[in-house]
């Protein structure tokens, strides 16, 4: 590990500094391991370790079991385009779970706990790895060319929050060799492929769409690697979650959160009050990413002008301005997604009184809308505890029919809607 990148480790739940001994970094509290020579720096090691073991699980059991259905499905009935798209689905699905398979091996040799539901799992944002590392992509290089125009002589130490594929990472890494740059990530796959990416070592990978412009477009095969002759020494991958940064304070010089802020579970003002303790005294913070944030709150789901207002109330210097992406745009979907965007630069934090943040829980209020979400949890709860094998609707409906006291036509009648509900995934919502 490049011993500048070293010393400005923390402990993320005390602050103190970290020490390195038997391919562990340790404080007096607590140790946290090296995976793939990536520090694995969540708050509770063990408990992150094993939520990500049962995410990783259930993905590929479910991944695998779904390959086998549609490979196992009639053949007889399908149109001849139709089985030779769906063949190149399945071959690049299949292909894509090996690498995942291979790569997250040690996330397969533990039990698995319950997790509660998220929204971020082990596939989420895969797509990234082609906007990422299939050379020359207008999207990446609008972002890298925003970025390098902060990178000043003064900049030693970049921190990149949620760096995903880690491409833009690698290409500031190899511009600027004289600046220290860390990529700072709570997904195991994409952490660990883009460390291996980065340090030489090439991916083969497929892009593949549901939705492609034609059945030759539907899947592409790429062999995925870094175009530099020499090793990268300057750029580091962390493993962890933001909030819980594990990072010395105000050792950074420019912190870039690149369409991150507004995907978080935090809000706005909560993640720039957190950031700002990162900041040097001179430090910058890069935000790019979509002009509207589409959270479930309302109170945070701002527009361009909420997004700015926000950032200029915290920031004496705020710089903005407005672009359009075609985003993960690939010649191989039949539709593209074009968004606002937002770039967006701002230094000298204003200190305002710390608040404290609103990281605490809530009071739950029991509202309408929590009575109804109780309710269909209940029933569905009380229809699945009878399917624990293959059964026929009408043994489903005749437990049905004792479960909630309903007669036969009623019964066999609900039995049908719910297989309906499974079979359009209704139970996702
Ligand atoms: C929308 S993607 C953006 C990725 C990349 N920065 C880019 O511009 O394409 C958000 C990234 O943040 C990561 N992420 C989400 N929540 C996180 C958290 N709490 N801590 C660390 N990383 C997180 C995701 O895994 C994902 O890679």
């Amino acid at each position: 590990m490049n011993s500048k990148i070293y010393d400005l480790l923390c402990c993320p739940e005390t602050g103190e500094q970290l020490s390195l001994k038997n391919n562990e970094l340790s404080c007096n509290e607590s140790t946290y391991p090296i995976l793939n020579d990536i520090p694995w720096l969540f708050k509770n090691p063990e408990q992150a370790f094993l939520e990500w073991a049962s995410k990783i699980q259930t993905y590929f059991k479910l991944e695998e079991s779904q390959l086998n259905e549609i490979y196992n499905s009639n053949k007889n009935e399908v149109n001849a385009l139709t089985a030779q798209r769906v063949e190149l689905i399945l071959k690049a699905r299949k292909t894509n779970l090996e690498d995942m398979y291979s790569r997250l091996k040690i996330f397969t040799e533990v039990q698995a706990i319950d997790t509660v539901p998220d929204t971020q799992q082990i596939h989420s944002y895969f797509d990234l790895v082609f906007r990422d590392w299939i050379p020359e992509n207008k999207e990446l290089l609008s972002y890298i060319e925003y970025i390098q125009g902060l990178l000043t002589t003064k900049v030693q130490n970049v921190l990149i929050l949620g760096s995903g594929a880690g491409g833009l990472s690698y290409n500031l890494a190899k511009s600027n060799s004289h600046v220290n740059f860390v990529s700072f990530e709570h997904n195991p796959y994409l952490s660990f492929l883009s460390h291996d990416l980065i340090s030489g070592r090439d991916a083969r990978l497929y892009q593949y769409t549901n939705h492609p412009s034609s059945i030759t477009q539907t899947a592409r095969e790429y062999l995925l690697r870094n175009d530099e002759e020499s090793k990268i020494v300057n750029h580091q991958n962390i493993l962890g979650t933001f909030p819980d940064l594990p990072f010395r304070k105000k050792s950074f010089d420019l912190v870039i959160a690149p369409w991150f802020l507004d995907i978080i579970d935090f809000n706005l003002s909560d993640s720039l009050n957190i950031i700002s303790q990162f900041l040097s005294s001179n430090g910058t913070l890069a935000f790019y990413g979509p002009a509207n944030f589409h959270k479930k709150d309302i109170f945070d789901q701002y527009c361009r002008e909420e997004i700015i207002d926000i950032f200029e109330s915290k920031f004496e210097i705020t710089n903005t301005t407005n672009g359009s992406v075609s985003y993960l745009y690939s010649a191989q979907k039949s539709q593209q997604r074009i968004e606002e965007i937002l770039f967006t630069s701002c230094s000298k934090f204003k200190n305002i009184p710390n608040k404290g943040l609103n990281v605490e829980p809530k009071k739950i209020i029991y509202s309408a809308k929590l009575d109804a979400y109780k309710q269909k949890i209940n029933t569905f709860s009380k229809i699945l505890k009878h399917i624990n094998s293959d059964m026929t609707l009408e043994e489903l409906a005749k437990r049905l029919e004792l479960e909630f006291d309903f007669n036969k036509k009623e019964s066999l009648h609900y039995a049908g809607i719910f297989y309906k509900m499974i079979l359009e995934g209704s139970l996702d919502s």
